[in-house]
C-alpha cells in the first residue's frame, strides 16, 4: 500500500527498517527477503553502516530500482552545507544507486550541545539538502526526531518544505506536540521502533487484542501504527518475521482495541532529541 507525500510521489507502508542489521550477508539477505515478500521501502542511514550491504541487497533482489523507495540519513558529524552534500554523494556510493527517494536529517542540532547556533546549523543543514534535490541526487526531504521547536526555523528558512518527520512513535510514546505539528505543516510522520525494540511483545493488553484476531503482538502493534494515520518502519533479520511484519491488511483493530493500545504507560526506548549528545 502506498501513501502520498506532499510532493506527490508515493510513499509504501510499511517500510522495512535495517538499524543494528549487520554489515555483510545478513544485511544483503534481509533486503532481499524483504523485496521478496513485498516490501519496496527500504529505510537505511549512513550511522547504520551498512548501506554497501542494502545496495546488494537491492540488486540481487532483481527488483527494478524504479519499483523501489529507499531512505537514507545524513549523520550528526556531517551536518552543514557542504558535508551534507559530500555526505549524501558517500550514500549514493556505498548504495551504489544515482539517487535517493528520500534524504532525512537524522538528528536536529540541539542547543544543549550547540546553544544559540543550533538554528542556524539546521538551517545550513536543510539549505544542502534542497541543493541534493535541485541536483536530482535526492527527490524528497524530511527531517528525523525533530520536534515543533527543531522544526519552526527550518520550515520558516526552507525553499523546499520538508517532507517528512521520523520519530521513535509506538505505543507509549505518542508524542503528539510532535505529530500535531508535523500535519499542521503538511509533514508525514514515520515511526521508528514501532515494536519499541522488541520490548512491547510481551504487554499483556497488546497479546490479548492480538490473540482476539489471532495475530501476532508485532502485526498488532504496526496496524496500530497505520490506523494511526503514521508509517511504520519495522527491521527484522529473521525470514519469517520479516513476511509477518509485511502481512498487516487483512484485519482491523476497533476504536476499544486502538484506545487501549493508545492508553498503555509512557515508555521512551531511543534518545531525546533536546538531549542527545551524539
Ligand atoms: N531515525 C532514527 O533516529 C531511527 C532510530 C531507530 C530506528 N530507526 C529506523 O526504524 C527502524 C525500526 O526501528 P528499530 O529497528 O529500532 O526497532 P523495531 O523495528 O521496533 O524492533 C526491531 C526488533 O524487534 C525484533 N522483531 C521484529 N519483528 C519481530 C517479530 N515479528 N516478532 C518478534 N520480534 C521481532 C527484531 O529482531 P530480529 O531482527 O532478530 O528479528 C529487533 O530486535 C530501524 O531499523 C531504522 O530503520 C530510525
Amino acid at each position: 500500500m502506498n501513501l502520498t507525500l506532499p510532493n506527490g510521489f508515493p510513499i509504501p507502508t510499511p517500510g522495512f527498517g535495517t538499524y543494528k542489521t549487520p554489515d555483510g550477508e545478513v544485511c544483503v539477505n534481509a533486503v532481499r527477503e524483504a523485496i521478496a515478500v513485498g516490501y519496496t521501502h527500504i529505510d537505511t542511514a549512513a550511522l547504520y553502516g551498512n548501506e554497501c550491504s542494502v545496495g546488494e541487497g537491492v540488486r540481487q533482489s532483481g527488483k527494478p530500482r524504479e519499483e523501489l523507495f529507499i531512505t537514507s540519513k545524513v549523520w550528526n558529524t556531517e551536518r552543514g552545507y557542504d558535508k551534507t552534500l559530500r555526505a549524501c554523494e558517500k550514500s549514493l556510493k556505498d548504495l551504489g544507486m544515482d539517487y535517493l527517494d528520500l534524504y532525512l536529517i537524522h538528528w536536529p542540532a540541539n542547543t544543549k550541545q550547540f546553544g544559540d547556533r543550533a538554528d542556524a546549523i539546521n538551517v545550513d543543514t536543510w539549505r544542502a539538502m534542497e541543493r541534493l534535490v535541485e541536483e536530482k541526487m535526492v527527490r524528497t526531504i524530511g527531517l528525523s526526531n525533530f520536534y515543533s521547536s527543531h522544526m519552526a526555523p527550518v520550515l520558516a528558512a526552507a525553499n523546499i518544505a520538508p517532507a517528512v518527520d521520523q520519530i521513535e512513535y509506538h505505543p507509549g510514546l505518542m508524542q503528539e506536540d510532535t505529530v500535531v505539528a508535523c500535519r499542521e505543516n503538511g509533514l508525514l510522520v514515520e515511526a521508528w521502533s514501532p515494536l519499541g525494540r522488541a520490548r512491547l511483545l510481551d504487554n499483556p493488553v497488546i497479546l490479548d487484542i492480538a490473540s482476539r484476531h489471532g495475530k501476532s503482538a508485532a502485526q498488532v502493534i504496526l496496524r496500530w501504527v497505520i490506523q494511526n494515520g503514521v508509517l511504520p518502519l519495522v527491521k527484522s533479520v529473521h525470514a519469517e518475521r520479516i513476511h509477518e511484519n509485511f502481512d498487516l491488511f487483512g484485519f482491523a483493530l476497533d476504536d476499544d482495541e486502538m484506545c487501549a493500545m493508545s492508553a498503555l504507560p509512557e515508555a521512551r526506548f531511543g534518545s531525546h532529541p533536546d538531549t542527545v549528545e551524539f
